[in-house]
């Protein structure tokens, strides 16, 4: 099975679908870290109740490259050859990204390219928009910017604030990253597959020789 490290900040609730999605005999990833830039994130206790190993190093004080060298090395221990960000709110440095170009996958809460960044379903609403949603990409160095492998729209209610939407739009994350993860870890990595993947995407491959 591949070896998966999840980073997160927070609750941790996709860190959870994909763990228990990862309970599944057939399911071809398992998850062999789980690390985050806040001691108190809440997931870290479910993980180490489950049983999965835990590391967790506060950003504060340190610069960025250090703190993702110390996030990498802690990733590269545990064996993992994917990295899931699962609600981890820190941008990573390009040397970091650069070099999981293809590996690293993310959850974002809007129908992607629409509403990167922050408050995404406060300025789906004020747009007026039908849906909200989910998209799970891999990452790239610019944010929120990655060829997207998957997204699920989720409608806007009549009444909806931001945080009743957010808590809808969570349920299809749940389903979304376990099943885009599985997709990912069972296909050899080629351009091709990308390719088909993600539509019409500006490839620049080199010539050959
Ligand atoms: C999720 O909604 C995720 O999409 C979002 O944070 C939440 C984390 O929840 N991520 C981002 O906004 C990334 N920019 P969780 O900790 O319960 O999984």
């Amino acid at each position: 099975r591949a070896k998966v490290a999840v980073l997160i900040s927070g609750t941790g609730s996709n860190m959870a679908a994909l763990l228990y999605a990862s309970r599944r005999e057939d399911c071809p990833y398992e998850i062999v870290l789980v690390g985050s830039n806040d001691p108190a994130a809440k997931g870290l206790k479910l993980a180490e109740a489950e049983g999965v190993a835990t590391f967790a190093l506060p950003h504060k004080g340190m610069k960025r490259a250090e703190h993702d060298a110390a996030m990498e090395a802690a990733v590269l221990k545990a064996g993992a050859d994917y990295i899931a960000l699962a609600g981890y709110m820190r941008i990573l440095s390009p040397e970091f990204v650069s070099r999981w170009e293809g590996h690293m996958l993310n959850i974002h809460p809007s129908l992607l390219p629409k509403y990167k960044g922050l408050d995404t379903h406060a300025r789906a609403m004020e747009a007026g928009d039908s849906h909200a949603g989910c998209s799970v990409h891999l990452v790239t160095a610019e944010l929120d910017d990655g060829p997207v492998l998957g997204q699920t729209p989720v409608a806007i209610l009549p009444g909806d604030t931001p945080e009743t939407l957010a808590g809808r739009v969570l349920y299809a994350e749940h389903q979304l990253y376990s099943r885009t993860l599985e997709d990912l870890v069972s296909r050899p990595f080629s351009a091709d597959w990308l390719l088909e993947k993600v539509g019409a995407l500006a490839l620049s491959l080199p010539e050959a020789e």
